[in-house]
Parts: structure tokens; sequence; C-alpha cells
């Protein structure tokens, strides 16, 4: 039989139909204006509407398209191998804190889910940090301890319904999965109105804080007292966000799965590198086996297909599937502390509000991060704030920052001697390389019928030189995450503006 690869789409966006009748614009001023229509901007503004706040959420895309669309959808406190490490670095009592926010993140989403009678696949499930090897089994009872210690709902099990032998798992009871999109889209549906808007299709590219805070974007101009900015990595520079965590890319491959087949619960290895994510989904009658991992940061890997190949051999080998019904990849900024950035942009900033940094667990922190801007907009008082203040003192110059950071430092300076030998007629049918042309860095992709894309490699966010992805057939910035499509166009922040335009390249 020959090989048929999955649609190259988010299962979550792909079952999905985008909100019809979303008024068209004319928003002049409300009391918070929320960039960004994910999980956390969704949250937030959910929780602002209904404590009497006017919002609008402005969207460059359409809600839930972005990162939140793309993740595996486990809502739980396991967040692999942490707690152990947490308690050792910030000690038991912020530990504590962090487990009982994330905790506090998988109870609002199922009140939610309850009250609201969302229909979205939610479930309560057990989570596993599985260890394959003795070796990974010692750092597994160390992170059940930690756990237990915290009041986490955690034990040691050395059998599970994955079907290959493991050495041992720590296991966690009553977490969660649901389908993310089915329950961002009902929670927006609920926001337009009384004054509160959702604006899709709006690219925000300049933000000035004032009385009241300026949001300019393609579509117009909103007014408003505070503004959240929930772009994954900020659009914001101010705050050097993109300095204190470094985009992380993986991949994800969907097969269908006879239910007596399946592994119940939520899983993932207990490796430090080289491990895979693994759940299910109802599909279609039947369940569809969701399988994540090869983990790299992004631009660091030109031969992205091979990333997809290796997620289906696992599951072959693993489960015994056969054909794949979806793939597709996904980013997020991982902090060098572990811990997500929530609070003021900068200490200047009286009313711009930032959340990132989530670390690739961000159902339950992006939840909890809607959760605690709110607060703080609202003037409570949040147990959770100090622990997650995006202006606390970090590991900026840590031992593990600086070696990322020197690993941006050498993107933004060896990119540039790339692809000098290279000239437009090198550039073959289906590939994509980075040429010269008039002293200028030029990101060429030939495409199937043989026509050229000729644009700037030079990133439009800080400079950097994008590299090419080929399964993805775009172009990625190594420096902070920004990719663009063949022509360009943003595929994803910080940056606002497109790669230039090269035109007459042939
Ligand atoms: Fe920052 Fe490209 S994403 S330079």
């Amino acid at each position: 039989m020959s090989y048929i690869p999955g649609k190259p789409a988010s299962y979550w966006i792909d079952s999905t139909a985008k909100i019809d009748d979303l008024p068209s614009g004319n928003v002049l001023s409300v009391d918070v204006a929320i960039v960004g229509g994910g999980l956390i901007g969704i949250t937030a503004a959910t929780l602002l509407k209904r404590a009497g706040k006017r919002v609008a959420v402005i969207e460059a895309e359409s809600i839930g398209m972005g990162t939140s669309g793309h993740t595996t959808a486990k809502i739980t406190s396991l967040h692999q191998l942490i707690y152990a490490d947490l308690i050792d670095k910030i000690g038991e009592e912020k530990a504590r804190l962090y487990a009982e926010s994330n905790e506090a993140a998988i109870a609002w989403i199922a009140k939610m889910v309850e009250e609201e009678g969302i229909d979205c696949d939610f479930s309560r499930q057990s989570a596993y940090t599985f260890a394959e090897s003795e070796k990974d089994l010692s750092n597994v009872e160390k992170e059940v301890n930690a756990a237990l210690k915290l009041g986490l709902p955690a034990c040691l099990v050395q059998e599970t319904s994955l079907p290959f032998p493991i050495a041992g798992a720590v296991k966690f009871d009553n977490q969660a999965q649901f389908h993310i999109r089915k329950y961002l889209l009902h929670l927006a549906k609920n926001i337009p109105g009384d004054g509160s808007y959702i604006l899709e299709g709006a690219r925000v590219e300049e933000i000035e804080e004032g009385e009241p805070c300026t949001v300019k974007s393609n579509k117009g101009t909103v007014q408003a007292t505070d503004v959240i900015v929930a772009t994954h990595l900020p659009i914001l520079n101010e705050g050097l966000f993109f300095a204190k965590s470094y985009p992380k890319r993986s991949y994800i491959v969907g097969a269908r799965i006879p239910a007596d087949r399946a592994p119940q619960g939520m899983f993932i290895g207990a490796e430090d590198k080289n491990y895979y994510s693994i759940r299910t989904t109802p599909y279609e009658g039947d369940l569809l086996l969701l399988v994540g991992g090869e983990g790299h940061k992004v631009g660091e890997k030109t031969d992205t297909e091979e990333c997809y190949l290796n997620l289906e051999a696992y599951a072959r080998d693993r489960f015994g599937v056969d054909s794949f019904e979806y793939r597709w990849s996904t980013q997020d900024m991982v902090s060098f502390d572990r811990l997500p950035y929530v609070g003021k942009l900068t200490p200047l900033n009286h009313h711009i509000y930032v959340a990132t940094g989530m670390s690739l667990w961000g159902m339950s922190k992006g939840t909890m991060a809607g959760m605690l801007l709110s607060d703080l907009i609202l003037g409570k008082e949040n147990p959770w704030a100090e622990l997650y203040d995006s202006l606390r003192a970090t590991p900026f110059l840590s031992g593990t920052s600086i070696k990322e950071n020197a690993g941006v430092a050498t993107h933004m300076i060896g990119d540039r001697l790339k692809g000098l030998m290279s000239s437009i007629s090198d550039v073959e049918m289906g590939e994509g390389k980075l040429v010269t042309v008039d002293g200028d860095k030029v990101a060429a992709y030939r495409d199937e019928t043989g026509e050229l894309h000729a644009v700037s490699a030079v990133c439009s966010h800080l400079g950097c030189i994008v590299n090419w992805n080929s399964a993805e057939k775009s172009w990625d910035c190594p420096c902070h995450g920004a990719r663009f499509d063949c022509d360009g166009q943003i595929l994803h922040g910080p940056a606002v503006k497109p790669l230039e335009s090269l035109k007459g390249q042939s």
C-alpha cells in the first residue's frame, strides 16, 4: 500500500467552523482591549465581561487558530517532571502555589464546561509521566514524592494501559482533556454584546500606553483603559520577553485507532529529550490517537518532514496503527525558570499586561494566566501574582539562558554568512534556499510549478535570518520563533510585518 501522509491541519481546527456573524468593527472605546484570541485572551475576556467590563478581543486571524489550536489539549497539572525540580529551585511554598494554581485552572475549565453545558469532548482522565528505563525511573519516583508533599493527587504505578511495558509512572488522578477549539468557540460566542466585541482578521501593529491606551490594527483603532497582550510571545519588544524565553517547535500526528487498542489516559515520556506525548480523542464514532514529540528549537531543523516520519514510525511500532488522518506542528515559548510571565509589560507600564512562556503546558497555565490577568485588572488580590510576576528577577543570565541566547546571537551574526555561494538558479523545484542577490540575503522558494517566490531573508522582528522549514513550506526565524509563508506573510508572531517582498527575481 502506498504511503499517504495525514492531512496537514490541526484536527481541532479542521473539525470546527469559524464563528459567523461577528460585527465587522467600528469599535471605538472599551475598558479592556485583549490582543490575541487564544486560550489566555478568551479566558480573560470571559472573566472580565462577567465582572461588568466592556472588552474587545482583537485577533489577527480567527479565534483559537494560533498556538491554542495546535496543542494536544491536555488539561493537567502534571507537567512531565517539574515538582521535584521546582522544590529544589524555588522552594516548597512557591512550588505549592504552582501546583495549586494549575489545579485551580483545571477546576475552572471543568466548572465552565458544566455551567455553560459546553459540548467540547471534555472528559476526566488520569495523566501519566512514564519511564521506560530504570534510568528514568528514579526521576519518576522523586516526582511522586515531591507531588505528594505539595498535596497533588499523585501515585506511583508500574502498569498502565499503554501497549508496551514501562519501568514505572507517576499518575495524577482527576485531570482532564478536551477539544480546545470547541471550548474556545463556545466561550467566544458569549463575548460580543453590551459594549463588548470580537474582531477577527485584525492584526495589531502598534500599542501605545496612555489614558486611554491606543491599539492600532489594520482594521482600525481601539481605545481602552487597559490592554492585555496575549499573542504567545508579546508583539511588544519592550519587556524583553524574547530574551527571557526561547521558542520550541514540536509535531503531532493523528491516526484512527479502535477503542479496544487505545490507551486510556494521557501520557508523556519521562526522558529529558526524545519523549512522546500520547492521548486519544473522539473521532467520527471512533478514536483518534494523537502522538506528539520531536521537539526542537524553532528554525534549527530544516528537514522537518523527518519529524513527522519519526512520529508515524513510533505510532505504528507502539500502537499498530497503519494510516494517518492528521499531522500538524506547533510551537511554544519556554521560560528559563519554567514559570510563565504574567503581569505588566515593563515597570513603567501601568495599563499594558502580558502573558507568555507557558513552556509547553498551556491549557492549565494559559487558563491560570487568564484568571490572574483578570484579577490584576479588576484590582483583586491573587495569591499567584508574585510567583508569576512578569517583572520578577528572572534567570535572564543563568547558564541555560546564556546558552539559549548565545544561540540567538549566533543566528544574528553567523546566519548572515549563510548562502553566499548560492544563486537563484540553484534553487530547484520544491526547494527553499537562502541565496545572495546583489549583496542582499534572499529567501527563495521554487514551487512545484517552477514559479519562484523570493522575499527578504531578514526577519521583520529584530533582523535575524530565517531558515527554511521543508514540511511546512515556511520560513522560520530561529531567534524568537516568528514564521512566514513562502510569500513572506506572517504565520506566527512576534513579527507584525511580513518579510519584504522582492520582485523581479527569476
Ligand atoms: Fe525575532 Fe525573528 S523572531 S528576529
